[in-house]
């Protein structure tokens, strides 16, 4: 069985994590907590930051998988995109390890790995895995995509967002009420005891499968700034109620287009990925909204749906498995190659 190592450092989270086959032996993550501060991550320090814990987070990977580092076949890392000095440190680790013990390099890529995180089968339940072809809705913090994936490496973007991605509209509407970063888990929190109904924003009118969400930004800005004139206390006295209204619209605007893609595909094995598959709105329409349209429906792990390595290994098993290697030239890059 193919055992592997993976490691992502693309933005404030360094994680590690050993699979064998499809299979994941441990998945540490270790966020970065120094940038809550700045209301937003700092290149910079996100850097320093993972090269203060790449190593305990990749030991303690390989303790928590009872594995030693001789009887990995391939060192995995994320290449791209993401922030270019914190790339660096896991591609430059990963380098390292492959070259030291004169074994394979797979570089990959994030945005594939969010979607094939849905591919992951867990030790205890028997999960099911979606066939191919499928669409994934990926959301993340710096992506929005509707993807249609024909086999693990064959993934073809068919609607993306034209600005902010679906996280950015969480943790901006998060700022402007005052909450820190990353605000989305916070609006997830707030909106359990809120009404969704209470507030109504607009759903902007984006031809195709595209999306837009900076439109949404400037009125739920002028909308609190409104309402603050009026009583200063607003937000203090409305939390749960503006929280579960704005999730509920960006919910909406997500799953729309989703449905949309399904009908204009035929494709009815849908799944979703990313940071933002992790909000519990989300996830619960997604539920509904396949029960009605008839799919079969998929949402990766908790830990599988924000940054982690786990995704990072499964990835890396399917381009091993066509024997998808790199060498020690490889570059990562900020961009989406
Ligand atoms: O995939 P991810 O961990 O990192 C990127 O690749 O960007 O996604 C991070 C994004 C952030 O915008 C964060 O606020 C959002 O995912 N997020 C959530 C939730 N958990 C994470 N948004 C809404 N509800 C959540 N529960
Ligand atoms: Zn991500």
């Amino acid at each position: 069985m193919i055992t592997i190592l993976a490691i992502e450092s693309s933005c404030d989270e360094t994680a590690a994590a050993v699979s064998r086959g499809k299979i994941i032996l441990s998945n540490i993550i270790s966020s970065q907590k120094i940038h809550e501060k700045y209301g937003g991550v700092v290149p910079e320090l996100a850097s320093r930051a993972h090269l203060q814990s790449i190593i305990p987070v990749v030991g303690e990977a390989l303790k928590i998988a009872n594995v030693e580092l001789k009887d990995i076949d391939a060192f995995a890392f994320t290449q791209s995109p993401g922030l270019i000095g914190a790339l660096l440190v896991g591609t430059e680790f990963a380098k390292s390890l492959a070259l030291a013990f004169d074994k394979s390099l797979i570089a990959v890529h994030h945005m594939q790995a969010h979607v094939l995180a849905n591919l992951i089968q867990h030790p205890q339940s028997e999960n099911k895995i979606p066939s191919f072809p499928f669409l994934c809705l990926t959301v993340s913090g710096g992506h929005t995509q509707i993807i249609v994936c024909s086999s693990p490496l064959d993934q073809k973007i068919i609607g993306q967002t034209l600005d902010d991605a679906a996280g950015e509209a969480f943790d901006k509407s998060a700022k402007i009420l005052g909450l820190p970063y990353p605000g989305g888990p916070l609006i997830d929190k707030y909106s359990k005891k809120g009404n969704p109904e209470k507030y109504h924003f607009p759903e902007p009118k984006i031809d195709g499968l595209n999306f837009s969400f900076s439109g949404l930004k400037t009125a739920f800005l002028y909308f609190i700034r409104d309402e603050k004139l009026k009583n200063e206390n607003f937000v203090e006295e409305n939390m749960d109620d503006i929280c579960a209204s704005i999730q509920s619209r960006i919910v909406s605007i997500l799953l729309n287009k989703l449905k949309k893609a399904s009908e204009e595909t035929g494709i009815k094995e849908v799944c979703i990925a990313g940071g933002v598959s992790a909000n519990s709105g989300l996830r619960t329409e997604f539920e509904k909204a396949g029960k009605e349209a008839g799919w079969n429906t998929y949402i990766p792990k908790f830990e599988y749906c924000t940054d982690n390595a786990a995704m990072i290994a499964i990835t890396a098993y399917y381009k091993f498995l066509d024997s998808q290697f790199d060498d020690l030239s490889v570059v990562p890059s900020a961009r989406t190659a």
